[in-house]
């Protein structure tokens, strides 16, 4: 393993986690979240996404939430738009990175967006310049980069294309995401192994979700290509509304946990982090995936048996 000294989290779980619940989350319940992660040291944040409020009716709140939240220096605040609406929604609220998304899949463009791969493309053009006029920066994130829902495999020469028009169009951050938990890390080499070298400058992030327990081999992949930017969900919160059999994303907590204990420095005051998941247990009412919040770090004791301690002290227990 040749590991980075550093990697950027980027926590999702307010856009990604919170867009999929079913209950109503109180504007002030997600501004608290998106509060409490800041103040863990989480440095970018996608707090929000502005997309049509009827088709996910949990975002319809985003410029109020943006609006009330408390600005840490330091954490970069983005938001998810699929089109320039969103773009100049995203820019009047005072967004301070805005996220595109497109699929690599026809398919999953289709139920995501309701738009083909080349009609996203002609909005994204259009979010492009909203962005530059305004001069916030754009990440660009491919959905279905490592397998599609409706159609399975995704060519790499697939994802290549849909990458090299974004790319052609000013994109200088790119995100590939493995929206329903599909990639595997021999993948996840090959696909950066291909895109890595004919892209360069530019910044990658690997989006995953853990739907079958590989998000964090995945991101060990990841890491050997030299990619230092990883999106994450509190608690492992998560999940895409336009795609069957969507789970959350790998773990922040549990990610930050990991990264901690091969010496990879986040940024993010890991105690605090572990508080922020007890926190969207309690609001979002259930058990969520995240598993130091329930196994404790890697360095949790536990007292000496009575059996045990008396044969350590050399007496017959
Ligand atoms: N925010 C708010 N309203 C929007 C909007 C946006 N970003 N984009 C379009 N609209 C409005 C239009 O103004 C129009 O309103 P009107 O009927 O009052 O004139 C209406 O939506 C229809 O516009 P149209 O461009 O035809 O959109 P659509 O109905 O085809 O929906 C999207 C396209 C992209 C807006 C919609 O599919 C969407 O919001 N998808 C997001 C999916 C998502 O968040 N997925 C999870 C994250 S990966
Ligand atoms: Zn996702």
């Amino acid at each position: 393993m040749n590991p980075p000294e550093h990697v950027t989290i980027c926590e999702v779980g307010p856009r990604d986690g919170f867009q999929i619940e079913p209950e109503w989350i109180p504007t002030e319940l997600k501004v608290e979240v998106i509060d409490r992660l800041s103040e863990a040291g989480v440095p970018r944040i996608e707090a929000a996404s502005f997309v049509h409020p009827k088709v996910v009716p949990q975002m319809r709140d985003a410029e109020t939430v943006m609006a009330r939240i408390r600005r840490r220096p330091g954490t970069v605040y983005a938001a998810l738009v699929p089109n320039d609406k969103g773009a100049v929604r995203a820019v009047d609220a005072g967004i301070d990175r805005i996220h595109t998304v497109v699929s690599a899949s026809e398919s999953h463009n289709i139920a995501n967006v309701n738009m083909t791969v080349a009609e996203s493309l002609e909005k994204l053009r259009a979010v492009m310049q909203v962005a530059a006029r305004a001069r916030v920066p754009v990440g660009c994130a491919v959905s279905t980069s490592f397998g599609c829902p409706f159609e399975g495999v995704v060519p790499a020469a697939r994802v290549e294309q849909v990458v090299g028009a974004l790319v052609d169009m000013g994109a200088c951050a790119v995100a590939l995401a493995d929206t329903t938990g599909m990639a595997n890390p021999r993948q996840v080499g090959a696909v950066l192994a291909r895109l890595v070298p004919r892209f360069p400058g530019v910044e990658w992030t690997l989006h995953t979700h853990d739907t079958r327990a590989l998000a964090i081999p995945n991101i060990l992949a990841a890491m050997e290509h030299g990619v230092t930017h990883f999106d994450s969900s509190i608690g492992g919160l998560g999940g895409c509304p336009f795609a069957p059999g969507a789970s959350g994303n790998v773990c922040s907590e549990d990610l930050v946990h990991a990264l901690h204990a091969m010496g990879i420095a986040t940024g993010i005051d890991l105690d605090r982090l572990i508080t922020v998941a007890g926190r969207v247990e309690e609001i979002v009412g259930r058990t969520l995936p995240g598993q130091i919040m329930k196994a404790g770090k890697w360095d949790r004791r536990y007292p000496v048996p009575d059996a045990v301690a008396a044969r350590l002290a050399g007496t017959p227990g």
